[in-house]
């Protein structure tokens, strides 16, 4: 695991955009990107579409995979994460929109929802899997929406938002009520077998969950510490979120690389 602490936001979002790059650039063939949605990706994919700007990045022929999608808004609906990415990422980047994919949600009856989600492992499955994937972390630890006690080893499924996460994504709704009981998520198994993960992380409100989920144990109690188990996670965070780690000296000197000299 590669710990960046770096200065501010803005620093954040261009070093994420660097690690997200580099592991594109191993991709066998058109990259898959798999996109995270809350308010942590935004400066990275702003950086991403200044980059597909000025011409050093080509989303054109990449595929999306979204990370979690809300169960039950209406079709449309301006806070569904089909929209959100639509938004920030696909008429920024240049990432096309008919090769984004979300899971499904719209569906009312669990059999539905289920179907969904075996629907959307396939479809990770037959674009070859996910070269690169954006994370964010909830205050909770959560990944996607995998609340704590989810299974290391889950799949995509439906999910039952925790009363945590529902208060603290009321901020993108009308009214607290609004914002959906349940979610269909990537499951912490299959976002492990991204061949790489990039978490980005800034604020002190998540310096709790960022210290438990890069050393603290490995648990169900906090989803975000499979990072630990990932062999090419990088952490891309501000020095707010990095307030609780103990082993801040250490990230900061293996962050200079082989010849900090040279
Ligand atoms: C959301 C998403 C997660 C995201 C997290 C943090 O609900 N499902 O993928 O990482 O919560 O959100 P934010 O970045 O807005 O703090």
């Amino acid at each position: 695991m590669d710990v960046l602490i770096v200065p501010d936001p803005g620093a954040v979002a261009r070093e994420a955009a660097a690690a997200v790059i580099a592991g594109l650039r191993r991709a066998d063939g058109d990259v898959v990107l798999g996109l995270a949605t809350g308010s942590s990706p935004l400066g990275l994919y702003r950086e991403l579409a200044r980059l597909a700007a000025e011409g050093t990045l080509d989303l054109t022929a990449a595929t999306g995979f979204a990370l979690d999608e809300y169960v039950g808004l209406p079709s449309g609906h301006p806070q569904s994460y089909r929209k959100v990415l639509l938004r920030e990422v696909c008429a920024v980047t240049g990432l096309p929109p008919e090769r984004l994919h979300v899971p499904n949600g719209s569906a009312t009856e669990l059999d539905a929802l289920e179907w969904a989600a075996a629907a959307y492992e396939d479809e990770i499955r037959a674009a070859g899997g996910v070269d690169v994937q954006v994370l964010g972390i909830g205050g909770n630890g959560h990944l996607g929406f995998n609340e704590p006690g989810s299974s290391l080893a889950s799949r995509t499924r439906v999910k039952r938002l925790a009363e945590r996460t529902r208060r603290d994504n009321a901020r993108f709704f009308e009214r607290p009520e609004d914002v959906p009981t349940h979610c269909l998520t990537q499951g912490l198994g299959t976002i492990l077998e991204a061949r790489r993960l990039v978490l980005v992380a800034t604020g002190e409100a998540k310096a709790a969950a960022v210290a438990a989920a890069l050393e603290g144990p490995l648990t169900a109690s906090c989803p975000a510490s499979v990072l630990q188990w990932h062999p090419d996670a990088v952490v891309v965070i501000d020095e707010a979120a990095a307030a609780g780690l103990r082993h801040r000296n250490y990230y900061d000197a293996a962050a200079l690389g082989l010849h900090p000299t040279g």
